[in-house]
């Protein structure tokens, strides 16, 4: 059995899993209003991605035996002043989540849940791609500016995202 102080901060992480999918659809939907069809479809991807983390919780909290728990989330931004600030609440975003695992690890030590423990493993690794994905489109953003150039080289290279 999960102790429940953990399998509820567990629970939680499922719920943030889930609002990242949420926030990375609404940054698709902004770029498909514009038109840009590759940054949208790489935020569509990245939204599929998360929902995979949170059935990872999902699926890990049932195979543990413990009770899933639905909270409401929460409703993502929908607009941002422009692609640079869009791509820094992504990344401001993905470092808060890696606070959140590294707490849940903190906890599952602290509660002496070794399989939670090496179960969160997996997301420490995760958390190093997701953060560089945004701080590598943020530093290209910010190195050449947000032109209408960098944007369209940006709107090709992400339309390949597989
Ligand atoms: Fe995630
Ligand atoms: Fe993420």
């Amino acid at each position: 059995m999960i102790p429940s102080a953990l399998l509820e901060e567990l629970n939680r992480q499922l719920n943030r899993e889930l609002y990242s999918a949420y926030l990375y659809l609404s940054m698709a939907s902004y770029f498909e209003e514009r038109g840009l069809n590759g940054f949208a479809h790489w935020f569509k991807l990245q939204a599929k991605e998360e929902l995979e983390h949170a059935m990872k919780f999902y699926n890990y909290i049932h195979e543990r035996g413990g009770h899933v728990e639905f909270y409401p989330i929460q409703e993502p931004a929908s607009n941002w002043d422009n692609i640079t600030g869009l791509v820094k609440s992504a990344l401001e975003h993905e470092k808060e989540i890696t606070r959140h695992i590294n707490h849940l690890i903190d906890l599952a030590r602290k509660l002496d849940d070794k399989p939670t423990e090496v179960f969160l493993y997996w997301f420490i690794t995760e958390q190093v791609e997701e953060e560089k994905a945004f701080q590598e489109l943020l530093q290209v953003l910010e190195y050449a500016g947000e032109t209408p150039q960098t944007v369209l080289m940006l709107n090709a290279k992400l339309a390949q995202r597989k």
